[in-house]
């Protein structure tokens, strides 16, 4: 190497370091807000309350467990982006707030569909990933959950026979 090439080298990468600094006072990212668990669906066990902890509460609770990349810029933004965007979908601590997410298709579809967890949340979490079964067990668990709470369980069909009955 020589020593111009050197040079540049050396000073490309004080200014990188330098940029890397000066991202950290960006004031995006600090947040790792966790406001008060309001309200939670009534779980139809305990171990699909577990199953959702671990795989989507994460960015869908106010439980969010930060990590320490979520500290650092650039990391910081993209988890503040998920987690507040994700919160607005579907809070499973703010239930019945009349989210678009609640309804219980639109989970059962982005887990079958394999569309959540984000993939790259699923790179640092490896814990969260789901096997075939557990997508099975936790569609299961949610629309029982879900059947429950809102009085139509097992299906639309029963609730217009009830209906029909008053
Ligand atoms: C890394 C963060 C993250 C995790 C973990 C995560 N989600 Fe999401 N989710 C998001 C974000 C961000 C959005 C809104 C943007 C989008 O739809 O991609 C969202 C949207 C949704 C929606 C609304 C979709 C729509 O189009 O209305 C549902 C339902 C949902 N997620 C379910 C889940 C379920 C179920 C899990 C766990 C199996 C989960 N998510 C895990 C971040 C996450």
């Amino acid at each position: 190497m020589s020593a111009t090439f050197k040079k540049v080298v050396s000073r490309v990468l004080i200014a990188l370091i330098a940029v890397l600094i000066l991202i950290q006072f960006v004031p995006y990212g600090h947040s790792h807000e966790n406001p008060p668990v309001l309200q939670e669906p009534q779980w139809h066990s305990k171990q699909t309350r577990q199953q959702f902890k671990q795989s989507c509460f994460d960015c869908h609770s106010n439980e969010t467990v930060w990590p320490w990349y979520s500290y650092i810029a650039p990391a910081s933004w993209l988890v503040q982006k998920d987690v507040e965007e994700g919160r607005e979908e579907l809070n499973f601590s703010e239930w019945g707030s009349g989210r678009d997410g609640e309804e219980s298709e639109e989970i059962v579809e982005m887990i079958r569909e394999e569309k959540m967890p984000l993939e790259n949340y699923l790179l640092l979490h490896p814990e969260a990933k789901l096997t075939n079964a557990e997508r099975e067990q936790m569609i299961q668990g949610i629309e029982a959950t879900l059947g429950m709470a809102s009085g139509n369980w097992e299906g639309e069909e029963h609730e217009e026979e009830e209906d029909h009955s008053h």
